[in-house]
């Protein structure tokens, strides 16, 4: 085994990081990129306003809006016009309000949507058709797919689908490849993907009893599959396990996050599960940000509270589980949450006052935060550069497999409205480069060139993916490194590309794939085993982003395909 010492480029940057972790307040103001990240302006109009985002298979970012707010900035394919009498500010629409973005490329290609898909939910399925569930008015019970393998494809829309109208539902990819559709505006219920015929919605009164009146607190739900095949449900203050086979009762009550702050749409805070580390893939989840209880009215009065600063974490297969709380060193109200390739969590998008809504949110927080989870209690948190623009309500942000977070949207006014108002209408899409991405750190990146599947074997049978793996199975995985570190850790991991809106990534996961140890092959070449994820309940059907990870360094992304070898998906 070849190993060599820590580059002085590395041993520079870590004396760096040390000295500036004991003044965060020079890490706020003044970081360096390989300490704060950067911003890096992708398009400075994507033509819509990138309220819903989706990462795609072969690196394509799908984007879409609303239909009813006037004319985007970008035509419909065709010369095609929609007569939408129910549209605010025209009834003729020959502007497009979807696109699809390749993103090695930067290249746009306008879509047709035809119905509203304002404030819906959506799903990447297991075989790669995005599907899309609801929205408004005349498309609040329509389903749309859109099947992202096949060239030059566009929306199919099926209206009347839904069995109840699905307006801020939250959706969730369950281990056996269908979608559960959950809640929405005034809908105290769910349903599936492919719809169950004999049970068309069931009832789930959780979502009445965490309506705070009308300014509900309690839209887009957090779902989070659990690895035992349950699913941890989170409304405004309060959490459930539900056991979809028990039909819309909990199994069991969660207590309450403790200091008693509203979490969801308008108080839109963030989730997410964090990572599944083998063996035992024990859930955690991490909630963070909020606005205090009656921040909507005060704010619909024109007084724009302080937002939350708060975050909960906890263990809910725990035997009593309880929230350990911290907080973040500033308040924030619609944040995204993101996994990250490395296991952290950043912190991006939204404001320091007020709440989600119409023109009801003041001070946007421009500096992401970066969370380590497994550092030391209140010591996990670091400010990362500011980008120029604020992001506000209908902003949204995704990880891609360049390990950057695409960041796009923010419209908190009811049309497009470019000017004489405060936080225009946004049509850019911005990356922000982690620290991890710094070219210091690049001769400590592993490049992935080839990714097989079976025990052993070596030379001319090994593949480059795209690969088809299955449940359990060995995983052998070549990558190149300039500079491996001697006894630096090296993590391959999986994660799922989520559906991200209204500060909610639905069906984001990460897996740490169980690992063997790392063997070098050839100069700079090494070769690893793991196992691929054990079971669906870990990680469901579909499309994952697998990144090797050494001392920090993320690679590119490769897409993998995690199915069962017994169904076909
Ligand atoms: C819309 O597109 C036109 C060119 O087609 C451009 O001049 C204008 O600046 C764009 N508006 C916005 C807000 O991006
Ligand atoms: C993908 O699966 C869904 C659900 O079964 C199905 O409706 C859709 O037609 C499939 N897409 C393709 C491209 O096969
Ligand atoms: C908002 O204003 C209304 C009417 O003036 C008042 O009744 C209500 O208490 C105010 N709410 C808050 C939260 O400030
Ligand atoms: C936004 O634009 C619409 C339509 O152009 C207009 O009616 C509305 O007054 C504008 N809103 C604001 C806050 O300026
Ligand atoms: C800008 O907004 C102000 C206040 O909303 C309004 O009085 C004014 O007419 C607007 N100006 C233009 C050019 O639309």
């Amino acid at each position: 085994m070849a190993t060599t010492t820590i580059s002085p480029s590395l041993l520079l940057l870590l004396l760096v990081l040390l000295v500036l972790s004991t003044f965060p307040a020079i890490i706020f103001t003044e970081a360096p990129p390989e300490i704060g990240g950067e911003w890096r302006l992708l398009k400075s109009s994507m033509g819509i306003s990138a309220m819903h985002m989706q990462l795609l298979p072969g690196d394509k970012l799908l984007a879409f809006d609303r239909t009813d707010f006037g004319p985007s900035n970008l035509s419909l394919p065709g010369g095609h016009c929609r007569l939408d009498p129910s549209d605010l500010a025209l009834t003729t629409d020959c502007t497009s309000h979807s696109v699809l973005l390749d993103l090695p490329t930067l290249s746009l290609r306008p879509l047709t949507i035809l119905t509203d898909t304002w404030c819906s939910s959506g799903t990447l399925l297991p075989n790669a058709s995005f599907f899309q569930s609801g929205g408004f008015n005349d498309g609040d019970h329509t389903i749309r797919l859109f099947a992202s393998t096949t060239p030059f494809s566009d929306w199919t829309e099926t209206s009347g689908y839904l069995s109840a109208r699905r307006w801020y539902a939250t959706n969730q990819l369950l281990p056996d490849g269908r979608v559960l559709i959950l809640g929405g505006r005034r809908q105290f219920n769910y349903e599936f993907f492919p719809k169950d015929h004999s049970r068309p919605l069931t009832a789930f009164s959780f979502l009445e009893e965490t309506r705070d009146g009308d300014a509900e607190n309690n839209l887009y739900p957090f779902v989070h599959l659990l690895p035992d095949g349950t699913l941890f449900i989170f409304a405004n203050t309060r959490a459930v396990i539900l056991d979809l086979s028990v039909n819309g009762y909990p199994l069991r009550h969660l207590p309450a996050i403790p200091d008693a702050v509203p979490r969801n749409y308008p108080s839109s805070g963030s989730s997410v599960l964090l990572p599944l580390r083998p063996p035992a893939h024990s859930p955690e989840i991490l909630i963070c940000g909020g606005a205090q209880r009656g921040a909507f009215q005060a704010a619909l009065n024109g007084s724009f509270w302080p937002a939350a600063r708060t975050c909960g974490r906890i263990f809910p297969l725990e035997q009593d589980p309880t929230w350990a709380m911290e907080d973040m060193p500033g308040a924030r109200v619609m944040g995204d949450m993101v996994l990250l390739p490395t296991g952290d969590v950043l912190v991006v998008n939204g404001a320091a006052a007020g709440t989600a809504g119409w023109e009801l949110a003041r001070e946007p927080v421009t500096a992401p935060l970066l969370y380590n989870p497994s550092g030391p209690a209140g010591n996990r948190f670091g400010f990362m550069n500011r980008s120029p623009i604020p992001r506000l309500y209908h902003s949204s942000a995704v990880l891609d497999t360049y390990g950057r977070v695409l960041v796009g949207g923010s419209n908190p006014h009811v049309c497009y409205n470019f000017t004489n108002v405060t936080f225009p209408t946004e049509l850019s899409l911005e990356a922000f480069y982690p620290p991890y991405l710094n070219p210091l750190l690049d001769s400590l990146r592993p490049s992935v060139v080839a990714v097989w599947i079976g025990d052993g074997g070596g030379g001319s049978d090994k593949v480059v993916t795209p690969a088809v793996v299955g449940y359990g199975e060995t995983v052998g995985v070549r990558f190149l490194v300039r500079e491996r570190i001697a006894g630096g850790g090296v993590e391959v991991v999986v994660v799922a590309p989520a559906f991200a809106t209204h500060s909610f990534a639905m069906n984001q996961r990460m897996v740490v794939l169980d690992g063997g140890r790392t063997e070098q092959v050839a100069p700079h070449v090494y070769e690893l085993e793991v196992r691929a994820p054990p079971s669906p309940k870990v990680a469901p059907p579909g499309y994952y982003m697998m990144f090797v990870v050494h001392a920090g360094a993320p690679s590119r992304g490769v897409w993998v395909k995690i199915q069962r070898r017994d169904v076909v998906t």
